[in-house]
């Protein structure tokens, strides 16, 4: 394992100002996203749509990383610029997803757990090849009536540890993402006391496989309480039980934390992630692994039409610089009415 690359690359992730961009969404979960803009989903619009952001002008001033799925990795721009060239030319490190979803936990009703590390060792050496220098696992943790069990949270911290170890061996950058889901009604209280046990656990798991933290980056869940709860916690409180829960659980040797955004709007997401930032005093750069909340202004603008890119990057590189703002507790609320 090469130490000194894998902290260069992680701390490249989280550098000031800068985040990192999730498209990675599944073949499966981008034709959702299509199917609200009402555009088909093949595989020349789900280029076309990445080759639109990847290629924003000036979008790398504030994107540190690209998380991409497989199929991502190996296209290329319509001029034949493969994107993992294009992205490192331009200074983005490329990324890539490893896991190959959820699936429902026998036993255990409402729970799931995380596939792929079958075969893994071989891809992450393939995908190398191909230009990635990190990737993406995301465990799934769902709050409900007698859920989450230990058995889950354990099951699903000892998969990230294992997929975090072959990720260093393959000199790949783990990012770890065990994701509190913010579906639900429960209230903040009760994400916090999970969030807390999720995390606990997670960093038991990788310390017991010996897994260098300078070379990793965490992304987890903000602590807020689910969309279906009552009780809206404000951006203040989001703020402060998210950084209480992460100094508690995250040692200071890990070398970032971006945010998953989960469902947030975008100005939410930005202003939380900017109130933490301002709380000040972290012993970790504490930035942004967005998907939605960088790419959902964008993606209705373009609605798969060629003489929209440019209003459509524009969107993006706004969502981009916005959230880079708030990586360094920048960002005000009014900058969201200016135009893109
Ligand atoms: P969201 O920011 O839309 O939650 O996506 C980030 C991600 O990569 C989830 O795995």
């Amino acid at each position: 394992m090469n130490r000194t690359e894998l902290a260069r690359i992680a701390h490249a992730m989280v550098a000031k100002g800068r985040g990192i961009l999730a498209a990675d969404e599944s073949t499966g979960t981008i034709k959702k996203r299509f199917d609200k803009i009402k555009v088909e989903s093949t595989e020349e619009t789900r280029r076309a749509y990445r080759e639109m952001l990847f290629a924003a002008p000036g979008a790398a001033e504030y994107i540190s990383g690209v998380i991409m799925y497989d199929e991502t990795l190996r296209q290329s721009t319509k001029g034949g610029e493969r994107f993992a060239d294009l992205l490192g030319r331009l200074g983005v490190v490329p990324g890539i997803k490893v896991d190959a979803g959820t699936k429902s936990m026998p036993n255990f009703p409402g729970e799931v757990i995380t596939e792929g590390l079958d075969g893994l060792a071989g891809r992450l050496a393939e995908y190398h090849k191909l230009g990635a220098r990190f990737a993406k696992w995301r465990a799934v943790i769902d709050i409900g009536a007698g859920i989450p069990t230990r058995t889950c949270i354990e099951t699903n911290a000892e998969l990230l540890a294992r997929y975090a170890a072959l990720c260093q061996e393959a000199e790949i950058v783990p990012i770890v993402e065990p994701e509190v889901l913010m579906d639900g009604s429960h209230t903040l209280e009760r994400c916090e006391e999970v969030t807390n046990a999720v995390l606990a656990e997670v960093f038991q798991r990788l310390d017991a496989h010996r897994v260098y933290l300078e070379g990793i980056v965490l992304k987890p869940n903000m602590v807020i309480a689910g969309q279906k709860c009552a009780e809206r916690a404000g951006p203040a409180q989001v703020a402060e039980a998210t950084v209480r829960c992460l100094k508690r659980h995250v040692p200071s040797a890990v070398a970032g934390i971006a945010f998953l955004s989960g469902g947030q709007s975008e100005p939410e997401a930005t202003l939380h992630l900017d109130l933490m930032n301002r709380i000040g005093s972290l012993p970790w750069a504490l930035s942004f692994s967005y998907g939605r909340a960088l790419q959902s202004t964008a993606l209705s603008s373009w609605s798969g039409v060629a003489a929209q890119v440019a209003g459509a990057q524009r969107e993006f590189i706004k969502r981009a610089r916005l959230n880079g703002l708030a990586a360094q507790g920048k960002y005000d609320p009014a900058l969201e009415k200016q135009a893109a």
